[in-house]
């Protein structure tokens, strides 16, 4: 692999910013195969050395995928005029990856999102034909009943005529207002909203709590993110 910056590749971790990087070098709390690194413009190759910060080995990865828990009012995007993105949740030496968010949440629903840099397994990830499945928990106006279970099951066709795939709808409280969680296979644009609105219970809360095998981790607070484990990983490349 290409030699590159020792402080780029530590930062790449989101664990310390560049400056960071400078300090503890100069405090020789870097070392490269078990020597006090000298400066962090060293450039080394990631994955023929062994690079350890403050006692830790640290472990180098390819690309980067991070699980943030969307809040409301930030758009699933890279850069948008009309207003804060997710990308602005992340830190500078994140930011700095080249990370776009998988697939989008409107900018009212909160919960799992996946940002990455790596636009193959990105892309798999999204396609139908991987049936990943996506979860959903809502709240919404309204009892929701078997018959909305069954139609959803069936597979409709909205009235402005999006045709929409078997999915799920598994009911947690009835009411006046209701809870469920919906399984989607598919990502058509506000496609929950659309399918509860059209069985006339219309959303009044959105929330993805899984993707996949992935599932929102509880520790994050809303606006909090953190780097997937590898074992994390190397479950999304299972697909
Ligand atoms: N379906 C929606 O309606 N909105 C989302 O953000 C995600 C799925």
């Amino acid at each position: 692999m290409e030699k590159q910056r020792l402080d780029k590749i530590i930062a790449s971790t989101g664990k310390f910013s560049r400056r960071e990087v400078k300090l503890l070098v100069r405090q020789g709390r870097v070392l490269v195969d078990g020597l006090p690194a000298r400066s962090g413009e060293d450039k080394v190759d990631p994955q023929s050395v062994e690079i350890t910060v403050n006692g830790e080995t640290l472990c180098y990865r390819k690309f980067t995928w991070v699980m943030l828990n969307k809040p409301a009012g930030y758009l699933s995007a890279t850069e948008d005029g009309r207003g804060p993105t997710v990308l602005d949740l992340l830190p500078p030496e994140l930011k700095k990856q080249g990370l776009f968010p998988v697939g989008r949440l409107d900018k009212d629903t909160e919960g799992l999102l996946l940002l990455t840099n790596e636009g193959g397994l990105a892309h798999d990830l999204l396609s139908p034909r991987h049936h990943v499945d996506k979860v959903y928990y809502t709240r919404v106006a309204g009892r929701l009943t078997e018959e909305d279970c069954r139609a959803f099951a069936a597979g409709m066709t909205l009235d402005d005529g999006l045709v929409c795939q078997p999915a799920g709808l598994k009911i947690l409280k009835a009411g006046e207002e209701s809870e469920a969680h919906v399984t989607l296979r598919e990502g058509k644009f506000h496609q929950v909203k659309r399918m509860l609105a059209f069985r006339g219970k219309p959303v009044l809360y959105l929330e993805r709590v899984q993707m996949g095998n992935l599932t929102l981790d509880p520790a994050l607070a809303r606006g909090e993110f953190r780097l997937l484990t590898e074992n994390e990983e190397a479950t999304l490349r299972k697909i």
